[in-house]
């Protein structure tokens, strides 16, 4: 295949933020799309309708996605397999975000357990489902979302790092087991992004973060390189770092 030709891609957390960016982007340039999300209905009537036109019909799916249920995500590789007969490659968006502190208090665990599973278990289990297609394919993509907090600990957000500096690991060990089979992985590690998840932040002007439009257009890219010039990880900063 060269690197031109279109992709058959899964993209998880695509019904909003980043993962709908993506969407868009890599719709518009002609690729196959399957978008994983919690409720299909949503996408009803919006660039991501699959009844949207004769094309879309053609190259989308919208299928039912929980990050927390690895029977969902198995029955969505396996939808995906049927319709397009293979794919070749993933791209993880779905994530939440906590403000949980190292010293959380009484009654939290619940909510940190939910970012463990929606964070670190969510695309492990996706990923440990598309293996064996991303593999038989010989230029398999795994894209994720993971962020800065999967590099650094910044300031109090315990949870939301330990989850994404998890991820990072994974991430890694996914880059060393796929390597041999032409699968190239890449974790893109932005700050602030401006989407929902963003919403409360305010120290930093909306229109001075990470665009959602500019990491689908980087993810685009990615997509293109050859096996031999896939960057493994990414850090997008929209404010100073060092
Ligand atoms: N925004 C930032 O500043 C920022 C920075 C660095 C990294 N990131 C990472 O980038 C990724 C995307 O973030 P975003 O900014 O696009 O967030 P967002 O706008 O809040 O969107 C989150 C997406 O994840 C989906 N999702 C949440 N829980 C899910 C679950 N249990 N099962 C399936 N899907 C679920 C949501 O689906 P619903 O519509 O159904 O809720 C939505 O599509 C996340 O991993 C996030 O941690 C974001």
């Amino acid at each position: 295949m060269t690197t031109t030709e279109p992709r058959t891609v899964l993209i998880s957390g695509a019904s909003r933020g980043i993962g709908r960016a993506i969407a868009e982007r890599l719709l518009a340039e002609g690729h196959r799309l399957s978008l994983g999300v919690r409720n299909p209905q949503a996408l009803r009537g919006t660039s991501l309708d699959p009844e949207g036109s004769a094309q879309q019909a053609r190259r989308l799916l919208v299928h039912p996605y929980e990050a927390s249920d690895p029977a969902s995500a198995a029955a969505w590789v396996k939808a995906s397999a049927a319709r397009f007969g293979g794919f070749d490659s993933v791209i993880h968006c779905a994530g939440l975000f906590s403000r949980a502190p190292l010293l959380f208090a009484d009654g939290q665990e619940q909510e940190i357990e939910q970012l463990w599973q929606v964070n670190l278990m969510g695309p492990w289990w996706l990923t440990r489902a598309a293996w064996p297609q991303l593999a038989a394919h010989g230029q398999g993509r795994v894209v994720v979302l993971v962020s800065m907090s999967g590099k650094r600990s910044k300031g109090r957000l315990a949870a939301y790092t330990a989850s994404k500096f998890a991820l990072m690991g994974l991430c890694q060990t996914m880059r060393n087991e796929g390597w041999e089979q032409g699968i190239r992985v890449s974790a893109i590690c932005p700050g602030w992004v401006n989407t929902a998840m963003a919403a409360a932040v305010t120290a930093i002007p909306r229109e001075a973060m990470t665009q959602p439009q500019d990491l689908a257009s980087l993810t685009a890219e990615l997509l293109r390189l050859p096996n031999s010039c896939v960057p493994f990880e990414l850090a997008v900063n929209c404010s100073l770092e060092n």
